[in-house]
């Protein structure tokens, strides 16, 4: 049976303070969750954050990364420096990184390598935008995005990536697909992983649905199968997000 694991994606709101009072909000609405629980916050709350999850049942998330440990990249954060400062998981290639700052999947399968090596846990955006559903190419889209993401990986490194489900038509617009629409595309997701790692990696690999999941529809979206999880945006920022770790 693979552990649900619902993170929360707080993209770039919150200053550290802010941040801290809500990471003091949340952690007592998802203590003794069945789920695993990860807040993953933007760079400089990382610290301050760090501090109140000590001892409680969230885990801390980055939510970029870059693949080199150290040196002139002005600007970056490393994985040994996510790691010092208690991180577990980060996050890579949202739609937002890709979309905004250019990220393509060259250089997320030197980032997943990375995190995997040191030991930090991918969570592995894919998701297709409107025009390429309305083409009806979501899937091929998707097999080679996660193809190039995962490129050279062994199945027991497969196995360590949340891979996230995020359709770009769904994010912060209230538009959340379809249970039927999701499971379909998680479902591709894992035939894939087991089409180039096998069925054991495919069976232990989890995946999340991410885009508009809030407290209402969680519960509908994780009954499906091939749903493990949830990457959540705009309500991971208020008490509604224990509504979608209960769910
Ligand atoms: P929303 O939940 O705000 O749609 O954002 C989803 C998302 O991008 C999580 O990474």
């Amino acid at each position: 049976m693979r552990k649900r694991i619902i993170a929360g994606n707080w993209k770039m709101n919150m200053t550290p303070s802010q941040a801290v009072a809500l990471a003091k909000e949340l952690v007592p609405l998802v203590a003794g969750a069945e789920a695993d629980v990860v807040f993953c916050v933007p760079a400089i709350d990382i610290v301050p954050v760090a501090e109140v999850l000590k001892g409680t049942n969230v885990g801390l998330g980055a939510q970029n990364m870059y693949f080199e440990d150290k040196g002139a990249f002005t600007g970056e954060i490393s994985a040994p420096m996510l790691l010092d400062a208690g991180v577990q998981y980060v996050i890579l290639g949202h739609s937002e990184r890709r979309g905004y700052f250019g990220e393509d999947d060259v250089l997320l399968n030197k980032k997943v390598k990375k995190a995997l090596a040191a030991g930090l846990t991918p969570i592995l955006c894919c998701g297709e935008s409107l025009e390429q559903r309305e083409l009806g190419v979501t899937l091929d889209f998707i097999r080679l995005q996660l193809k190039s993401d995962l490129a050279g990986l062994s199945a027991e490194e497969a196995a360590r990536v949340v891979i996230a489900y995020e359709p770009i038509w769904a994010i912060g617009t209230g538009k959340t697909a379809t249970s039927d629409q999701a499971q379909e595309v998680c479902g591709a997701i894992r035939a894939l992983i087991c089409e180039l790692y096998g069925e054991e990696t495919a069976e232990a690999v989890r995946i999340q649905y991410g885009g508009s999941m809030n407290g209402g529809n969680a519960a509908e979206l994780l009954s499906k199968p091939d749903i493990d999880g949830g990457l959540i945006g705009g309500a991971s920022l208020k008490t509604e997000f224990a509504q979608v770790v209960k769910a």
